[in-house]
């Protein structure tokens, strides 16, 4: 079997956190080494403008996550790993896709109705108000990020399903309109990593602004996990592992016999004190040399630059020639432009070839009912030979003698008699 591809993107508009860590880059990372995956990762700086309008804040997280990557330990060899903006692909196919896609399924998008509920809620007459086209049509611009690659798997957070959703059905409609050039998508959620609990006990994530950002300074990491919410058990009192963000925490980034010492220790009354300690010391040794490299590549981000060039000139062998066909399938195409016949059209040329002898089978059938006295004299006649040729100078004379209408009926009666007759005649 051909290998499948795996695709996911990473809007640009934050710093990489634990959640993003443990929920998408670390799995990601372990997929791209597997062999039976193509793999595609990138950078969704388009995807970045429909939420923040701050240049800087774009720039700046862009070089964040890409070092992340890298630091992490990306093969960029192995991997497929750019940044959407150097693939004019994707924003052509977007329009293609726009052109194929109805409103309605737009109106229905999580993140559209989001925005409208807020401002009905806020009483506000004006639901479309401070929604941009971006905003509305963000859905189809993440189709194309996965349709330009044929991508199969799309490892995504359950608020993404929905956009998975809607990229098949696009392609669905472009495939039934136009050609079948497109994959259609599979969502793949890891429910393990949807709850990657933050500092305050809820799921981390930059919207309640309690996240724990990946390659923080092993300073400020103690005073992050300092802050994670607890209860108000005393020292040696038995803790509950599986409700406390330490334990939860710590338990992601632990192998199986860690995790059980450690729920041990729980059991047993570990002190809050020594269990932020204990999350500190075990998070900090696992990221240290990550956090170094990180540092590094943040110093050297012409090096950065020239990893995301190579991704995409990678990238760009697919879509350069993808986007042709896809815009020939369309009709927008050179002038000299000659389809190619495709294969359900020989098939049918093959049929009409065949469909033609049955039909002239048909025909011949048809005269020589007419001819039966002709062919009946031949038949009886002891000289078949002779009475054979006595038939058909009979019915040349009669040719002759007819007018142009008529004379072509005769004349078609007339081969085709020669043709039966052929066999009496040596
Ligand atoms: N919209 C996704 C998010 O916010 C990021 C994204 C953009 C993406 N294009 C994609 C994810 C294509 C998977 C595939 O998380």
């Amino acid at each position: 079997m051909s290998k499948q591809t795996v695709l996911t993107g990473i809007t640009t508009t934050g710093t990489p956190h634990i959640g993003n860590y443990l929920g998408a880059i670390k799995p990601a990372i372990e997929a791209s080494l597997n062999p039976a995956y193509n793999s595609y990762f990138f950078l969704a700086d388009y995807h970045a403008l429909i939420k923040c309008h701050e240049p800087e804040r774009v720039a700046r997280s862009t070089q964040e996550i890409a070092a992340t990557w890298l630091a992490l330990g990306l093969d960029t060899d192995v991997a497929t790993f750019y940044r959407q903006s150097d693939i004019p692909e994707i924003p052509q196919l977007t329009w293609l896709l726009t052109c194929m896609t109805s409103k309605g399924l737009m109106n229905r998008a999580h993140a559209y109705k989001a925005s409208t509920d807020a401002n009905r809620d806020a009483g506000k007459e004006d639901l479309d108000d401070g929604v941009t086209m971006g905003l509305f049509s963000y859905p189809i611009l993440m189709a194309a990020d996965i349709l330009m690659f044929n991508a199969d798997i799309i490892p995504v957070g359950k608020d993404q399903i929905q956009h998975i959703e809607m990229a098949r059905d696009i392609a669905g409609r472009f495939n039934h309109g136009f050609e079948p050039l497109f994959t259609l998508p599979q969502a793949q959620v890891d429910e393990a990593t949807q709850l990657i609990p933050g500092l305050d006990g809820r799921k981390m994530s930059k919207s309640y602004d309690n996240t724990i950002p990946l390659f923080s300074s092993a300073d400020q990491l103690r005073k992050l996990i300092n802050q994670i919410k607890t209860d108000t058990r005393a020292p040696g009192e038995p803790k509950d592992a599986d409700n406390s963000t330490l334990f939860q925490l710590y338990s992601l980034f632990a192998n199986e016999a860690e995790n059980a010492a450690m729920r041990d220790r729980f059991a047993q009354g570990i002190a809050w004190g020594d269990a932020k300690t204990e999350l500190f010391e075990f998070l900090n040794a696992q990221l240290e040399a990550p956090r170094q490299r990180y540092n590094e590549l943040m110093a050297d981000l012409g090096y950065v630059e020239a990893q995301l060039q190579k991704g995409a000139e990678k990238a760009r062998e697919h879509s350069a020639p993808f986007i042709d066909n896809i815009l020939a399938a369309t009709g927008i195409r050179p002038l000299t432009y000659v389809p190619a016949v495709k294969a359900d059209e020989a098939v049918k040329k093959e049929k009409s070839a065949e469909d033609i002898a049955r039909a002239e089978q048909g025909r011949r059938r048809a005269i020589l009912m007419q001819l039966k006295r002709e062919i009946e004299r031949v038949e009886a006649a002891d000289d078949k030979a002779a009475e054979a040729q006595v038939v058909l100078a009979e019915k040349a004379l009669q040719v002759e003698g007819l007018k142009k209408k008529a004379r072509q009926k005769a004349e078609n009666e007339l081969d085709v008699l020669r043709d039966e007759l052929s066999q009496y005649l040596s």
